[in-house]
């Protein structure tokens, strides 16, 4: 899409919002920008074209949040960019309805946030951002055909593929992350395979692996966590999905957010319950109705080590944490389903260094999601999807981008132009709002015992 040539560039004033990367977290915020015309933006995104995680769409796999937590939906229900409007626009609302699904196929989702992508206003594709700089009071973003500057910048370049360094000497077509899943495995006619990562990334390949098992003689799952644990998907763990819980969130100590976390990631980064029946049932047709001769290990509890060539094939060395022994394992390929990680893109340069870190080695974020950096306070450099350590688990899902995106808008311009207040939710996290909940209230108390 092409950006129409405003007089704000005839003369050469500063954008007010630049954002790098164009996946669902700027995405959401363009779109809530539309409704804030004063507030000259534009988004640049490095690929051609939008498309959301194209390695890991795979037949079958379906989104693990809710359609409502949208682009905009909790924030602007009004918006023209809903899922909702999506499918109005597409004349398929009422077959969306009676096919009723339990969770929306990932490529429905996918072509909704395309669709969108390719109506919103100020977005700018094959746009590599390569260096930022700050010169006086605005940033400068250099691309490959010419430069922009903004007043304000906003990252939104997502997660990286965590990729071991045991591995990294090996990556290729029969070592990669599942981030290439999909274009590898169309081609890989390897006889034993291991998939190492227990998280639902590792489940949707060897659940693609399982749909096509012909080539294959040996299939290995191997799980860090104590088994192939499933999602957290029960109503009151899930309110950590909720502008309530962050708000109490960020109240807690860096030990307690730590421990907070490590309590909920579950909630997060566990395996959807529709990909463990469909693997545990495979597994059984495989074995018991099929006479399939395919020798498939699930290893739970087990950590890799360490990696090495052995001729044409590889080695693995396997600590199992069940008795502490040291197990080996050959194979022809390995797909590392080992997670993603958000690292500042290396084109703020020299910027990422007036960038403080935290001891995670992500961005130390304010609460409004500007980032602490040296530079004048009038900059403003805000982060999206890097505050899962500051923020809680919920920040590096879909669930709160709406509303990251209305806090970024409304600390942009100063004034709370969305209501961005959270719920008057049933679980009470913080003494301090139940002190002010309208339910409280309800029970019985009165406006001196809460003011006293
Ligand atoms: C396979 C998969 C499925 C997921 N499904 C769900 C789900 O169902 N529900 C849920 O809540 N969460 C899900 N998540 C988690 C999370 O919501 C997604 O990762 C989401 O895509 C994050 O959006 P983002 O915009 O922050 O980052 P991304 O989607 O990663 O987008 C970042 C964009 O920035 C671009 N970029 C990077 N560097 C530059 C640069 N220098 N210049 C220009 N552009 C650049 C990239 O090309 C990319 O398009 C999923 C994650 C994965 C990996
Ligand atoms: N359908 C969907 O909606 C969908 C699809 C894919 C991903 N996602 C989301 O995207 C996020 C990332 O998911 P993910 O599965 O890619 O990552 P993940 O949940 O972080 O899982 C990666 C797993 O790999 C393990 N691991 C790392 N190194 C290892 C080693 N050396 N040996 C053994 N195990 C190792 C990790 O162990 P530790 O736990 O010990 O670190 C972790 O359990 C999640 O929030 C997930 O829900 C959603």
């Amino acid at each position: 899409m092409t950006v129409a040539f405003t007089r704000r560039d005839a003369l050469n004033e500063p954008l007010d919002l630049a954002g790098i990367g164009i996946g669902p977290s700027n995405l959401s915020l363009a779109c809530l920008l539309e409704s804030v015309p004063e507030v000259r933006s534009r988004f640049f995104e490095r690929r051609g074209a939008f498309d959301w995680h194209p390695g890991m769409m795979m037949p079958g796999v379906e989104l693990q949040s809710s359609f409502l937590k949208d682009l905009v939906t909790p924030v602007l229900p009004t918006s023209r960019w809903s899922f909702v409007s999506y499918l109005v626009a597409h004349k398929r609302l009422y077959a969306f309805l009676n096919a009723n699904y339990e969770a929306v196929p990932r490529q429905e989702f996918a072509r909704y946030l395309a669709w969108v992508a390719n109506g919103v206003d100020g977005l700018r594709y094959a746009t590599d951002i390569r260096d930022v700089e700050h010169r006086d009071d605005r940033f400068v973003l250099r691309f490959d055909d010419g430069q922009e500057e903004a007043k304000n910048l906003v990252v939104g370049t997502g997660a990286s593929p965590l990729v071991p360094d045991w591995a990294k000497p090996f990556l290729g077509p029969d070592c990669f992350h599942n981030s290439e899943a999909k274009s590898r495995l169309k081609d890989l006619r390897a006889a034993r395979i291991v998939v190492v990562g227990g998280g639902q990334s590792g489940g949707e390949v060897v659940e693609a692996l399982l749909g096509n098992p012909d080539a294959m003689k040996e299939l290995t799952w191997i799980s860090r966590r104590h088994n192939f644990e499933p999602i957290n998907d029960t109503p009151f763990s899930n309110q950590v999905f909720s502008p309530e819980y962050v708000q109490a969130y960020l109240k807690l100590s860096g030990e307690q957010k730590q421990a907070a976390l490590k309590n909920s990631i579950l909630t997060s980064d566990g395996l959807s319950i529709s990909t463990i029946h469909s693997i545990y049932r495979r597994l059984y047709a495989l074995r018991y109705l099929d006479q399939s001769t395919l020798n498939a290990s699930l290893s739970p509890n087990r950590d890799v080590i360490q990696m090495e060539r052995n001729g044409n094939a590889y080695r693995l060395i396997v600590r199992n944490h069940f008795d502490g022994g040291i197990e080996v394992l050959h194979a022809d390929a390995v797909v590392l389903a080992t997670g993603y990680r958000f690292r500042l893109p290396d084109a703020l340069g020299s910027l990422g260094e007036r960038i403080s870190l935290d001891r995670n080695g992500y961005p130390t974020l304010n609460d409004d999601y500007t980032m602490q950096w040296t530079g004048p306070r009038s900059n403003r450099l805000f982060a999206q999807n890097a505050g899962r350590y500051s923020h809680g688990i919920a920040d590096s899902q879909l669930s709160l981008m709406a509303w990251r995106s209305a806090k970024i808008v409304n600390t942009l311009l100063g004034r709370q132009h969305f209501d961005a207040e959270p719920d008057n939710a049933q679980l009470v996290w913080a003494t301090e709002a139940a002190s002010t909940t309208p339910h409280q209230l309800r029970a019985g108390y009165s406006d001196g015992l809460l003011s006293s």
